[in-house]
């Protein structure tokens, strides 16, 4: 454990596994079709194109699950119950917990996140705007585990999964992820959980397609990482954003599409792009209520309330977890 300026600020490195971009790269390109893990978007250029895209006016989910985390924060707060440890795998900023934090008034909040410097200092500010609350801050990368930092209170824990992050996990995945979390949190716990919802198509494709281009810029920043970080000519401006709903499968898909016939060059391998082909980069899978209720009873949870916001857009579900 670090030493830290404030004492309601603890901070644990769990040494997440270093994320190799390279190997990433040269084995997703060699695929085909050809695809690469999302989690490469977030350097910090990207993290802060993401942030931009939170705030552009056809990407509705932020709004969205604000307003149900705001309108019913009363009835969260009761039903996760008080002073319970509050997880939050991915907490980045951790602004969302704000929202119901007076309410529910947990005994520990604990946000995990891979990026430590960027958490530490989250911390940092939550603490200053919250000085009742204990924080026990852990880096650590959620996908490959949920281990828990050590000391924390022993009473009942909920974990806090926003922003419909569940859908960038491939189905059989996201069972598998709130397996662990069901796991995680153990017997009498809960989760709490943004989930989006499938809807209109033109509203969809609008959300991931952006008019000022900052949804296409995010995504291209991927293949500034490969010429800025590997051995490549790799031309960004040779590609082009792609995301469409697919409606069969219920998932909004994101890809890099190629403008002509090229090859690329990355750390001495060659890659060839017929016109037209894609990199797929990210999946957002949709889920109504009951498809995600059933999800969650398969991972052992029992869902017990469903909020929406006004416009049915979006969902945010409570399940808990049998003693
Ligand atoms: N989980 C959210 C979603 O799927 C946020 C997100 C992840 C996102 N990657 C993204 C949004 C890429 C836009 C583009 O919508």
């Amino acid at each position: 454990m670090t030493a830290t300026t404030n004492p309601r600020v603890r901070f644990t490195d769990l040494h997440p596994a270093q994320t190799d971009l390279a190997q990433a790269v040269l084995s997703g390109l060699a695929r085909t079709p050809k695809r690469i893990e999302p989690k490469f978007f977030y350097d910090a250029q990207g993290s802060e194109l993401f942030e931009t895209i939170c705030a552009q006016p056809e990407y509705y989910p932020p709004d969205a699950e604000r307003e149900i985390l705001e309108t019913h924060s009363a009835e969260i707060a009761a039903a996760l119950g008080s002073g319970c440890v509050l997880i939050e795998p991915g907490a980045g900023s951790a602004a969302k917990v704000r929202l119901f934090l007076d309410q529910l008034q947990p005994s520990a909040y604990v946000p995990l996140d891979i990026s430590g410097d960027f958490l530490l200092q989250a911390a940092h500010d939550l603490a200053e705007d919250f000085p009742w609350l204990d924080i026990h801050a852990a880096c650590i990368d959620f996908a490959h585990s949920l281990r828990l930092p050590e000391q924390l209170p022993e009473t009942h824990k909920v974990a806090f999964f926003p922003g419909s992050s569940l859908g960038n996990f491939e189905p059989a995945d996201a069972l598998t992820f709130l397996q662990e979390v069901y796991t995680a949190v153990g017997p009498g716990g809960g989760l709490l959980i943004g989930i989006d919802i499938p809807k209109d198509q033109a509203i969809l494709n609008a959300a991931y397609n952006d008019a000022a281009g900052v949804t296409a810029a995010f995504n291209k920043n991927l293949l500034t990482r490969i010429r800025n970080e590997l051995d490549s000519d790799i031309d960004p401006e040779q590609f082009d954003h792609l995301a469409f709903y697919n409606t069969e499968l219920n998932r909004i898909e994101m890809h890099l599409k190629s403008r002509r016939a090229q090859h690329v060059q990355i750390n001495n391998q060659s890659f060839h792009f017929a016109p037209g082909e894609t990199i797929h980069t990210e999946c957002s899978y949709k889920y109504a209520p009951e498809p995600f209720q059933n999800m969650a009873r398969q991972a052992g949870f029992q869902p017990r309330h469903t909020w929406l916001d006004r416009r049915g857009l979006f969902s945010v579900h409570y399940c808990s977890a049998p003693e």
